[in-house]
C-alpha cells in the first residue's frame, strides 16, 4: 500500500496547506497508480470544489481528468449511464467504483451492490457516501477464491474495463470473471477507440493499438505508471468471443464511445472476428 493510501481523506489535502506545496509539485511523491485520482475525488467531496488530475501518457501526450463527472450521472455520458443502470439486475459488482455514483444509484433502485476499487481512498470515499458494501480489491486478482460469491451483473462504468491494460490480459480477465458470474449473468462495459494514436502511429490498425501506458498526477503525488486499454466495438466483440462471450451493443454516443453487454455463449467460443 502506498504512503498516500495509508492517509485519511483529510490528509490528502496536506501538501496544499503546507509550506512545501510548490516544491512538492516539482518533486512529486510516488504513490500507487490509482491514488492521485482517488485523492482528487476525496478532495472534491470534502470541499465541494471540482479538481483536475493530469494524466500523462508514456508517449508524451497528456490530458486532464476532471472530477465532476465522478459525482454525477448527468454528465457527458448520461445517455449511456442511464442505459447501463437500466440494464443492471440482481446482484451487481460495481468494478472500479470510484466515488460510488453508480453503486449509490443501483442501491437506490433496490439492487444488491458490492463496490470494489483498488484504491483504499476510493473505497473509504464510497463508504463515506453511503455505499453499504465497498471493498478494496483489484479486479485483476478476482477468482473463485475471492469470497465475493456470484453476480448477475459485473458492471464496469466509465471505461473501467480499460484496467485490463491489454488485449491478451482482457481475454484472461474475462475467462477468470466467469467464476463470479451467476448463470445467465452478464458484464456491462463501455469503451471507445483510442483517439490520439499511440506514439503517433496512425497506421497501426491492430486490436492492440489501444494499449497505452500512462501515469496520473495530482498536487504533490505522481502515481506509478499503469497500462490502460481502449478498444473499438469490433475489437471488444472479437476478444469477448475468444473468451466465450457474445456481445450486444446497448448504445453509442458521439466520438465513438459505446456501451455493451457481454454474455456467455452457450455453445462455446465461436472464434469469429466479425
Ligand atoms: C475511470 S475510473 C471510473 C470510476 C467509476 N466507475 C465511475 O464511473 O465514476 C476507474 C476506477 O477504477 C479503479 N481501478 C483502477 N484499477 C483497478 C483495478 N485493477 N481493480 C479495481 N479498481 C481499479 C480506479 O481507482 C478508479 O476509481
Amino acid at each position: 500500500m502506498s504512503t498516500l493510501a495509508k492517509c485519511s481523506g483529510d490528509d490528502a489535502g496536506r501538501v496544499e496547506a503546507g509550506p512545501l506545496a510548490r516544491l512538492a509539485r516539482y518533486w512529486p511523491r510516488r504513490v500507487a497508480a490509482a491514488d492521485p485520482l482517488a485523492a482528487a475525488l476525496v478532495d472534491h467531496h470534502r470541499t465541494g470544489r471540482p479538481r483536475r488530475v493530469v494524466a500523462t501518457r508514456a508517449d508524451g501526450a497528456s490530458f486532464e481528468i476532471e472530477t465532476e463527472e465522478y459525482f454525477t450521472l448527468e454528465g457527458r455520458l448520461a445517455e449511456l449511464d442511464q442505459i447501463a443502470l437500466d440494464r443492471c439486475r440482481g446482484r451487481v459488482l460495481d468494478v472500479g467504483a470510484g466515488a460510488g455514483r453508480h453503486a449509490r444509484a443501483l442501491a437506490a433502485r433496490g439492487l444488491e451492490v458490492v463496490a470494489i476499487d483498488v484504491s483504499p481512498l476510493a473505497v473509504s470515499l464510497c463508504r463515506g457516501r453511503g455505499v453499504g458494501d465497498a471493498r478494496i480489491l483489484d479486479v485483476m486478482e478476482i477468482d473463485s477464491e475471492s469470497g465475493l460469491g456470484q453476480f448477475d451483473t459485473l458492471f464496469f462504468g466509465m471505461q473501467t474495463i480499460g484496467v485490463a491494460g491489454g488485449v491478451e490480459t482482457l481475454r484472461r480477465l474475462l475467462e477468470r470473471l466467469k467464476s463470479v458470474l451467476a448463470p445467465g449473468g452478464e458484464l456491462v462495459v463501455d469503451s471507445s477507440e483510442l483517439r490520439e494514436a499511440w506514439q503517433g502511429d496512425e497506421a497501426d490498425t491492430r486490436p492492440t493499438r489501444g494499449e497505452i501506458v500512462l501515469s496520473t498526477r495530482y498536487r504533490g503525488w505522481r502515481g506509478e505508471p499503469f497500462a490502460w486499454l481502449y478498444l473499438s466495438e469490433q475489437d471488444l466483440r472479437s476478444v469477448a468471443s475468444e473468451a466465450g462471450f457474445g456481445m450486444e451493443t446497448l448504445g453509442r454516443v458521439e466520438r465513438g464511445e459505446y456501451l455493451a453487454a457481454l454474455r456467455l455463449e452457450t455453445c462455446g467460443p465461436s472464434r469469429s472476428h466479425g
